[in-house]
């Protein structure tokens, strides 16, 4: 057991699905993240002292709080025999789609597992993890988990034994990211989606997620550009962000490897060469600041490196 008092812990935000890999695909996103300090405290179990950042109305019990319900698997499981107390400053704007419940709840495992002696691999807080996302989304997934924890692009194969792959990512090929300032609750991006998938959509889903899976292990930009196409869930969700089919339109336009919803939106993002990339995030821009959107924008690598410490006493 270690003597640490308290541990910090940084989780970057993630864009899920990645077009193709519904529920199972995902990249980290460094350039934003939550933060989660976890103390020792005299009360039992887990409570949660604050949330700060660009949290808006996020609940303190920590059984409805996606890092508190995180926390609370690892404490049951690992039963340290004293109580934990948590910190949470939200660096990612709730409603956005680019997995900010799922950093808190990483931040919350990886920070509360370095202060008793980080006795749990990656796997298991993937499992804990997964616990807090649910309280979010109502629904076990891991395509934001999975790259917020791991770093990178990952897939994840599994629920109850995930199998979790990071993808290599061609060299000079970065993400051009655009999220416009508006909520969209992910239960009711889930909510609408059909429970039903045509045999053509299924064999044109499978073929794209296929073609950019061996894309990427292969270098080969074409096979990623021609296989970067949502046909089951981007049709049924673009309607919920006004000017999607117009930035997605710019965006292949400007050079894209390809162009979709971050997650349950209403960020979008982009894949695109390094050369090209401000040239494909100016494109995107243009259409959403024409509807008068305020935007914040990122163009990031694709080879980070995950949750981590970075903090302790
Ligand atoms: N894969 C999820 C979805 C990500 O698209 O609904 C949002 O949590």
């Amino acid at each position: 057991m270690s003597a640490l008092q308290w541990a910090t812990a940084f989780a970057p935000a993630s864009v899920g699905n990645v077009a193709i890999g519904f529920d199972i695909l995902g990249f980290a996103v460094d350039a934003l993240g939550d933060r989660v300090t976890v103390s020792r405290s005299e009360r039992p179990g887990v409570t949660i002292s604050s949330v700060t950042g660009i949290a808006g109305e996020l609940p303190t019990d920590p059984k409805h709080n996606t890092a508190g319900r995180a926390l609370l698997a690892l404490h049951e499981t690992l039963a340290p025999g004293f109580g934990l107390e948590m910190r949470i400053e939200k660096g990612i704007p709730l409603g956005s789609g680019l997995g900010g419940s799922a950093a808190s709840a990483v931040a919350a495992v990886v920070a509360g597992n370095e202060l008793l002696g980080a006795p749990c691999e990656k796997l298991e807080l993937l499992k804990f993890a997964m616990q807090g996302e649910a309280v979010a989304s109502g629904s076990l997934h891991v395509d934001n988990i999975s790259p917020s924890l791991f770093g990178g692009l990952v897939l994840t194969v599994g629920i109850e034994q995930p199998r979790v792959k990071r993808i290599p990512v061609p060299k000079g090929v970065c993400a051009v990211i655009v999220h416009p300032h508006m909520f969209l609750a992910t239960r009711q991006a889930r909510a609408i989606l059909k429970r039903e998938v045509t045999l053509s959509d299924f064999v044109w889903q499978t073929a794209n997620l296929a073609g950019f899976i061996s894309g990427c292990y292969t270098d080969d930009l074409d096979m990623i550009r021609a296989s970067f196409e949502d046909v089951v869930i981007e049709p049924q969700r673009q309607a919920l962000i006004p000017g999607f089919g117009e930035v997605r339109a710019a965006a292949m336009a400007a050079g894209a490897l390809g162009c979709s919803i971050s997650g349950a939106g209403p960020t979008l993002f982009a894949w695109a060469l390094e050369t090209q990339a401000h040239a494909v995030l100016a494109a995107m821009r243009a259409p959403l600041a024409a509807g008068g959107a305020a935007l914040d924008e990122w163009v990031v690598g694709l080879q980070g490196e995950g949750a981590r410490v970075v903090a302790s006493g």
